[in-house]
Order: C-alpha cells, then structure tokens, then sequence
C-alpha cells in the first residue's frame, strides 16, 4: 500500500550493521538455493565436539514427517553458552541481574557463570537426575532460573520451564505430561513489590500429580515456607556438598534440549520439544544478525524465562554469542512508569528488546516517565510477541528512541525457535506495524484457505515452504498430534496458525491467529483451555470463549457462559467465575467479559458457530453471515441484546 510509512535504513545504521541490503540478498538468494551449502557454512558458528557431515535433513511429508539438523555432529549446548568463552571473556559480564527492587542487582562474569551452572549440575547429578530425564522448572526471574536450564543442557537433561505466574494446576499438569521426577523452584517470587508463593504453588500441584519426587528450591525470599525434608532440598546448602567440577556431556545434535508447553487451538497445552545443534545455530545467529549484537553492547530482553522468547533471547542466543544479557525480575510499571527506562540508564543498555503490549501500557502512562530519563545508550528496539499497531509503533520509535534507533519487529513462535521474519536493522526499510522480510533460509508463503498459493500482494494463510534449524521437531510424547497440528493442514508445508498479509514490496503484516488461539498481552491461550477451565465449575453447563479488540491487551478474553438449569446469573457469579479460571488456569487467563447464554449458537450436528460469537464480541452485528442453518437461530438475537462490554 502506498500510504504506508517507510522509515529507510539510515546511512550510519548501513555502515555500523553486520549486513546492508545488498548483503541481505545475496545471502537470503543463497540459503534458499543451496540450504546445504549455506548452513553447512553458519553452522560452524558454534563449537562441536565431532563436526557434521550431513546438514538437512528434513521432509514436511505428512506421512513422513522428520526435522533433522546437524544430525551426526556431536556437542553440548552449556559449553557452547558458557565454557567457551572462558579464554577470552572469563571476566566479561554474562548475565546483570536487576531485581524487583530498584536498589538490588547483580553482576554474574562468564568465570562466575561458569562456577554456578556446572555446580548446579553437580546438584542435580548427586540427586539422581540423569541424561535424558525430563527438570521441570518453576522459578522467578533470577539468575538461577538460567543456572538451572544450562545445568540441565550440561548434563543433557531435558528442561521444561514452567511460567511462574501459571497456577498449580496448570505446573501438575505439565509435569505430568513429560514425567518429571525433579522440580526446581524458588520459596517465593517477588515481582512489583508483592511475593509469589512458587514453593506452596509447587507443594500443591504435587498432590494433584505423580512425578516431583524432589525438589529444589532456591532461596530468594527468606520467608518462611512449607518444607517436606524427604523430598524439599534447599540449593544453598546442596552446592555446598558438590564441586565446581562437572564435565559437559557429549549430546547429539538431535538430542533433546527442552521441552516448553504452549497453547493450541484445541485441547491441552503441548509439548514443543527443541532440540540441541540446529536450534543453537539458528537462536545464535538470528541474535546477532537480528539485533546487529555486537561484542561490546548490552543486551536486556524483557520476556520471562517461562515463554519461548526468555529461551532463546535471554539465554541461549545471547549466552551462545558472549554477550552480556540483562535478566529483569520486576514489572514495568513498578515503582513507576519510567522503571523500564531507568533500568536501561543504569545499566546502559543498547539493544532493548520488549512486547507491544508493554509498550502500550507506558504509551498510556504518559510521556513525561519516559523524557525524564536519559535512554541515550539505546541504539535498536525490538518488539515480539503479537503485532505492534503503528501508533504505539511511532511512539517507541519517536518517544523512546527519539528517532535514533531502528525498530526489529520479530515475528515467530515458541515452534519457530527463533525470529522468521523481522527486519534486519542495517538492511531492511521499516514500515509501522509489518514484520517486513524472512530471516535466511526461511521461505514464507501464503495460501488461500483450499490451500492454493497466493503469489504476490495479497492475503492468506501463513506456511513456512520448508524447515530451517529451529524448528520444533515433535510434541512430546506425541508425534501425531505434530503432524496433524502443523502439516495436515496446507499439505507440503509448516502451518503457522498465522494470517498474514503480503504488501506490494514482499513485505509480511501479520493480522493474527486464524484459529482458536487468543494472543492476550502477547501471552498465548487456547480458547478451549478458558472453555474447559469454565465448564469444570459446577454451576456452569456450557462456555465458549472468543477473543475480542483490546486496547491494552491486544486481545481480551470475551467468554460466552450457560449455566446448569435453575441457576441464575448475578455480579456475584461472575467473579467467582473470574477467580476460578485464574485459579485452575493462572491469573493471565482472567476472562474480561462475561455473557450468560441460555443458548448457543450450533449448527445441527451440535457444532459451535465461533464466527458469529466472534462478531458479536467484537460489537460487529453486520455480517454475522447466514444463521439459518443453526438448530436455534433465535439464540443469535439473544446473543446480540445482552453483549456485554462497551460499545
Ligand atoms: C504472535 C512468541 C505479530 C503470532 C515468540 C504467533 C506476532 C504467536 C509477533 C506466537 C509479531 C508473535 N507480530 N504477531 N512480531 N510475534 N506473534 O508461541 O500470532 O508465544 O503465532 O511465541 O504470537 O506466540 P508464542
């Protein structure tokens, strides 16, 4: 479109970058004419132990489907994070921990790094955990959180972080899946001065499930908390028992490295499993040529270890790059608006990386948290985790980066391992709001809903046409549910979940989920958790969950509720229908609206029409499309008098 802003590369950006357009082009040409050649070349960017001789091998065949990368190199993804920088950055800074409190922080050199994590994994090892078993972790952010995932890489057990906020039936059920024996926690979190309590959430989810025959905890607090001395350890007095000592075990490229649960459109939440050489690779790589990182700058990724992004973008990238990764405890707003902006003064922070909802919260805040601080270390922002509208786009670019610094906005997922399509700062024009252009050797495409392909401008289905190294590679435990969740749909190709527009430059704008997926303050939700979180109390009969336009949030959760026969709805129900799904879910999956149905609108074989309750959630009542083949179509009516929510 013609009316879009460009904001071209600036000519000191083309000279400081790792690559200009040019550049971009030939190498982008190269990774997808000669994958092999190409990857064989950027996979020596980490250490192996016994070089690959083979590259790619993958096929997107849904009778067949195989991702392997690397796959007779040998290596350990720790080492490559930690020990290898010991010769020449032994003193440089790893990880600056800024607490919730503006007044604690740390420094952790990679020396330092180096002594916790193979600590720690001596820790785990002395305690039974062994190659290939499955850590559950459920920890606040603190350097320990990191400590704990490269101690596992070290040992080559099998991570799975659990998001802190995320209830205790929500952790059982995670650890159910994988059947860990071993939980790391912390006694309490602490973020925007209130305490989570992690190690009472722990001890209660244990009672709903088999599995957590131990558990470590980290001592962040100090408070008091429950304690079972045949299976609670404290880590402070079990390092003491250990030595810094601990070889890197040798893994293969296509060992397992974690596990992380995300939501899909239907059922559970599912295991995305990653692996070792491949997904190194590419997160080490898309950190430096995404982020131009260079040697010297400081990094700060504001995600949360218990998302993809804290994986691959505070830990792994960075850590496998040397670089110096700023992990933050607090909240952006806590004790004020400007904490985000006096946390990248104190610490000169270069490349700050964040989510557009946050960016909205402080856009609403005001401007003045943000002008009363200095930010002139900042030379690249970045965004992540659902589209970023164009104004709170112009306001990060012109507000906060006073127009210095170019805006990355990184388009992935939690199966992509690492950013697909996003600018790349020295090469890549930037247009408010658009993912712009694939990272190398990533092939977008877009098809029409028959699965044809769209050439040129238009808008479709987003489909990956073939693998590159950070691809999920399984569901765990579950090799079926992958094939059918992501290459049953368009055949021959990785189904995003994604629409997607392409604009008259090639340039990707991506729309938002074309499933039931919702994506609230760029936390991702299945509609179909929020649904069975709801019918599991007792007065309700039936729910359906839709998301709607939220100004914040991007999306809030508009849930539909009929109650059993002879109950009846009040204020009072509400919120303690509110409170439970916060309880059975986590406090991210508070719904926003409520409606009571005494119907909902189905087809005649019984089936939920989510189009029209989208629609009416989204106050659109114009096109709510043919209802006549609905059982019921006077339920519609109903819906559309007592939508709730402003208008
Ligand atoms: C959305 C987070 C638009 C998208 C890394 C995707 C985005 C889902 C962007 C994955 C972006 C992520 N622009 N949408 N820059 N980044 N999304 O698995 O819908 O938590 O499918 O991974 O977030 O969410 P996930």
């Amino acid at each position: 479109m013609s009316d879009e802003k460009l904001y071209p590369v600036t000519e000191a950006w083309k000279k400081r970058a790792f690559v200009d357009r040019a550049q971009y082009d030939e190498m982008y040409k190269a990774s997808v004419e000669d994958p092999d050649g190409f990857w064989g070349e950027h996979g020596k960017r980490i250490d192996w132990i016994k070089p690959f001789t083979r590259v790619k091998n993958t096929s997107y065949d849904p009778h067949n489907v195989s991702i392997k990368w690397f796959e007779d190199g040998t290596l350990n993804v720790c080492a490559n994070c930690v020990d290898r920088h010991l010769e020449t950055r032994g003193d440089k800074v790893a990880i600056i921990w800024e607490g919730d409190d503006p007044d604690d922080h740390k420094h952790i050199t990679y020396r330092e790094l180096h002594a916790q994590v193979c600590r720690f994994a001596n820790v785990l090892k002395a305690n039974g955990v062994k190659k290939g078993d499955r850590v559950t972790i459920y920890m606040p952010m603190v350097p320990e959180a990191a400590y704990a995932m490269l101690a596992c890489a070290r040992i080559g057990a099998v991570h799975s972080v659990v998001f802190g906020g995320f209830s205790p039936d929500s952790l059982a059920g995670r650890i159910q899946d994988c059947d860990s024996k071993f939980v790391v926690t912390a006694d309490e979190g602490v973020r925007g001065g209130r305490t989570i309590p992690l190690k009472a959430n722990t001890d209660e989810a244990l009672k709903k499930c088999a599995g957590g025959e131990k558990v470590l905890v980290v001592r962040r607090t100090g408070n008091d908390v429950p304690w079972d001395p045949s299976r609670d350890l404290w880590l402070h007095e079990e390092t003491e028992k250990v030595s810094d000592d601990c070889p890197p075990e040798e893994m293969n490229a296509e060992d397992p490295l974690f596990i992380l649960y995300t939501s899909g459109s239907t059922g559970k939440p599912k295991g995305v499993m990653h692996t070792s050489g491949g997904y190194l690779v590419y997160t080490s790589m898309t950190h430096q040529y995404v982020f131009d990182y260079h040697e010297d700058d400081i990094y700060w990724c504001t995600a949360d270890v218990g998302w993809v992004t804290g994986h691959s973008y505070i830990v792994y990238g960075p850590l496998a790059n040397g670089a110096t990764t700023l992990i933050f405890e607090g909240v952006p707003n806590y004790p004020d608006a400007s904490r985000f902006w006096q946390v990248v003064d104190k610490h000169k922070v270069n490349i700050f990386y964040t989510a557009p909802t946050a960016i909205r919260a402080l856009m609403g805040a005001g401007d003045d948290y943000v002008k009363k601080t200095d930010r002139s270390s900042l030379t690249l922002l970045g965004t992540v985790g659902e589209p970023i509208n164009p104004e709170a786009w112009e306001w990060y670019y012109h507000v906060v980066g006073e127009e210095r610094s170019p805006i990355v906005d990184t388009w992935w997922q939690t199966e992509t391992g690492g950013i697909l399509i996003s600018p790349l700062p020295g090469a890549i024009d930037q247009k408010p709001g658009s993912a712009t252009l694939p990272f190398f050797g990533v092939q977008p495409a877009l098809v029409d809903n028959e699965g044809n392909e769209i050439k040129g401008e238009g808008q479709g289905n987003l489909v990956m046409l073939d693998s590159w190294p950070g691809q999920m590679r399984t569901v765990y435990g579950d090799h079926d549910r992958f094939v059918q969740t992501y290459f049953s749909t368009y055949l021959g190709t990785y189904f995003t979940g994604d629409g997607c527009r392409r604009d008259a430059d090639g340039y990707y704008w991506i729309t938002g989920r074309v499933d039931d997926v919702i994506n609230v303050s760029g936390h991702r939700m299945g509609t179909a958790e929020v649904e069975s979180a709801l019918v599991a109390h007792p007065k309700v009969s039936e729910a359906a969950v839709v998301g709607f336009p939220h100004d914040l949030k991007g999306q809030g959760i508009y849930c539909y509720v009929t109650l059993m026969a002879g109950e009846e709805p009040d204020e009072a129900l509400t919120q303690e229908l509110r409170q439970w799904v916060r309880k059975e879910i986590g406090p991210i999956a508070s719904p926003d609206v409520i409606q009571y149905a005494p119907g909902l609108p189905k087809t005649r074989s019984g089936k939920i029409m989510r189009r029209i309750l989208r629609k009416i959630a989204e106050d659109d009542f114009s096109n709510l499309g043919d209802t006549s083949t609905l059982a019921d179509p006077s339920v519609v009516d109903n819906l559309v008098s007592n939508r709730q929510g402003g208008r």
